[in-house]
């Protein structure tokens, strides 16, 4: 039989809650098959950081790269806590995680499954994914600040976007493009950010020689905004940089039901490096440790981890199980209330 060493990091805020239910439903759909999940767990985040100090040690990053894949909740505190202030949480822990380990596709998908909440009076069809690249853009954190606090502050974000980044996410998204519905937008903003968004929109008019069968479009990021919630169903493969595919998978997410069902894969396609899956969302600290929580985005998260593993068979039965937990949903529940009933449709 098959071992899957998995690294699990709940985190912070809502993380624990919403992980312990992916943990539930992982366990479930794997217990009559032939894999075996071996999990580390690991208490990162901004309460290990006001505990001790450390935010990602060498140990901590040599023994999470030992895995196969990982699990993460959210991490972060609540925002502008000044005990915080030099943690960087973010920087040093999140993307630290994706920048080391690779994860240069970042994999958002949005459906909008039958009887979810969404906002829309007629959304139609919606069922897309977002390629964020995960390694460049202004995450990198190329700048710096000089004269800080003075009136002649000067504070600069640098985002980097190179060639051998950008084709290779370009080129990933238009494979998937290929396995889908053929049709893929390239989001940027060329029309301001001219070196970069130059540089996108040719290595998209290139890649796109070698796909004929997709069709591709470009917008605006601000342009895509409007068409998000105006025309969501117009989407299939979305390709954009870092910061946008940030900025667009929470519209994205409010879009198609609520943040609370928003997963993500943090990609190495390569196989070098254990790819993270992630709910979209944060620690969410304004409903924290209440079970409050819905913890669908991190299940199908599990859903996500599932297919990248090989595993197939097993994804389609958490996704499934999902749907129908969603189609019947009404009332509140807590957290694990929902984790129980989705693991209730996965064995029915
Ligand atoms: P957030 O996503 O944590 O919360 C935004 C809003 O969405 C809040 O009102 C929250 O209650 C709600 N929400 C989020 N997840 C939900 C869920 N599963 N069910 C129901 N409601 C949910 O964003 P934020 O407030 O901007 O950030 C909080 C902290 O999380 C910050 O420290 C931020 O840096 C961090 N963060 C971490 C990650 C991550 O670890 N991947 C992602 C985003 C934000
Ligand atoms: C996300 C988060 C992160 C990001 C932050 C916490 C660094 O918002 O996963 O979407 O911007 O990528
Ligand atoms: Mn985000």
């Amino acid at each position: 039989s098959r071992v899957v060493k998995l690294a699990v990091i709940p985190g912070d805020g809502i993380g624990p809650e919403v992980v312990a239910e992916a943990e539930k439903v992982l366990d479930a759909v794997t217990a009559e098959s032939d894999v075996t999940f071996e999990k580390t767990r690991f208490s990162l985040g901004a309460a290990r950081y006001l505990e001790t100090g450390d935010t990602l040690t060498d140990e901590d990053l040599a023994a999470i790269s030992a895995n196969d894949a990982i699990i993460l909740g959210a991490v972060g505190g609540t925002p502008g806590d000044p005990r915080l202030k030099n943690a960087n949480i973010e920087r040093g822990l999140l993307l630290k995680l994706r920048f080391t380990l690779d994860h240069y596709v970042n994999l958002r998908p949005s459906k909008l499954y039958s009887g979810a909440p969404g906002p829309l009076a007629a959304p139609g069809d919606v069922d897309f994914v977002v390629v964020r690249e995960g390694t460049e853009g202004p995450y990198v954190g190329n700048g710096g600040a000089i004269r800080v606090g003075t009136p002649h502050e000067i504070a600069n974000e640098t985002s980097v976007n190179t060639a051998y980044g950008v084709e290779r996410v370009v080129r990933y998204a238009f494979a998937l493009a290929e396995r889908r519905r053929q049709k893929l937008t390239l989001v940027h903003k060329t029309n301001v950010l001219v070196h970069s968004g130059g540089m996108w929109q040719r290595i998209v008019n290139e890649v796109a020689q070698e796909h004929p069968d997709v069709a591709v479009d470009y917008l605006h990021v601000d342009a895509a905004t409007i068409f998000l919630v105006t025309n969501p169903s117009r989407f299939d493969v979305i390709v954009t940089d870092n910061l946008f595919g940030d900025i667009l998978t929470d519209l994205a997410g409010a879009v198609t039901g609520g943040i609370g069902l928003a997963a993500s894969g943090n990609i190495n396609p390569d196989g070098t490096f254990p790819s993270m899956f992630e709910p979209v969302h944060g620690s969410a600290p304004d409903i924290a440790g209440q079970q409050k929580a819905d913890p669908t985005a991190a299940i199908l998260s599990i859903a996500l981890l599932l297919d990248h593993l090989g595993l197939p068979e097993e994804s389609i039965r958490v996704t499934r199980a999902v749907e129908a937990d969603i189609a019947a949903r009404d009332g509140s529940r807590t957290t694990s209330q929902t984790g129980d009933a989705i693991i209730a449709r996965l064995q029915a």
